[in-house]
């Protein structure tokens, strides 16, 4: 059985046939699903479809393209939805220094508000790092590590080996998506090599990403396979 710990199922390119997908998934040998929002609106959407399917579960949290103009309460909306009871954890959160549109500060901002709330909650968090690594290590380095409460995956990752080993230490996990089967992928396969398998997730970031032979479809979550075979294959494992 395959978990995709990373699948966004309220995005709009499942419309059409939402139902239809994730019906299907179980049949597919995908048991589990985590499908963490990027705003409150997301959020809500993500714990409406853990409410409709026995093996979904949902993530509440506000990505850092999202954290422009958000209400006073922001948090405490948040922090709302983290109680109910198949919402996992606090995602995804993080920062993306790919889109310029929101100011840095704001996304530290935005970014140590949810690590605090995910540390005084004793709940994981997913960290969605783009382009902004150095600045990403350092926020969750600055707030105590796994015994101390915080903990969690960083998705997407795209770091170096020198990075993933420093986050592994400290009690993290990383998790690959699409990207890492790409011909031309080079960082992922090393940090896959580079660390304990026990410490690595597969995800689709499903509707984005589809994974080599699918890429440029819509992906979804049957397609995490070829993640697990990916990193099968570079550890040497059937
Ligand atoms: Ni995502």
């Amino acid at each position: 059985m395959l978990f995709d710990t990373h699948a966004h199922y309220y995005a709009e390119q499942f419309d059409p046939d939402r139902d239809e997908v994730l019906s299907a998934l179980p049949a597919a040998n995908v048991g589990l699903v985590l499908c963490p929002g990027c705003d409150l609106e997301s959020s809500r959407q993500s714990i409406a479809l853990a409410e409709q399917y026995p093996f979904l579960y949902a993530a509440a949290g506000v990505h850092p393209e999202d954290a422009f103009g958000l209400p006073d309460d922001w948090l405490g909306q948040g922090e709302a939805m983290t109680h109910h009871p198949k919402v996992k954890a606090v995602g995804e959160i993080g920062l993306d220094y790919y889109w310029q549109e929101v100011p840095r500060d704001l996304q530290k901002e935005v970014f140590r508000a949810q690590l605090a709330l995910a540390q005084r909650l004793d709940m994981p968090v997913i960290v969605h790092d783009r382009e902004a690594h150095g600045d990403s290590l350092a926020i969750v380095k600055g707030f105590p590590g796994v015994r101390g409460g915080l903990r969690g995956v960083f998705h997407c990752f795209a770091g170096s080996v020198e990075m993933a080993r420093e986050l592994v230490d400290m009690g993290w996990y990383l998790s690959f998506n699409g990207a890492a089967t790409f011909k031309n992928a080079r960082k992922a396969p090393e940090v896959i090599a580079a660390v304990p398998l026990d410490r690595i997730m597969v995800e689709t970031d499903a509707p984005y990403m589809a994974p080599t032979p699918y890429r440029g479809k819509r992906c979804d979550s049957r397609y995490v396979y070829r993640m697990a075979e990916t990193i099968a294959q570079i550890k040497g494992l059937t």
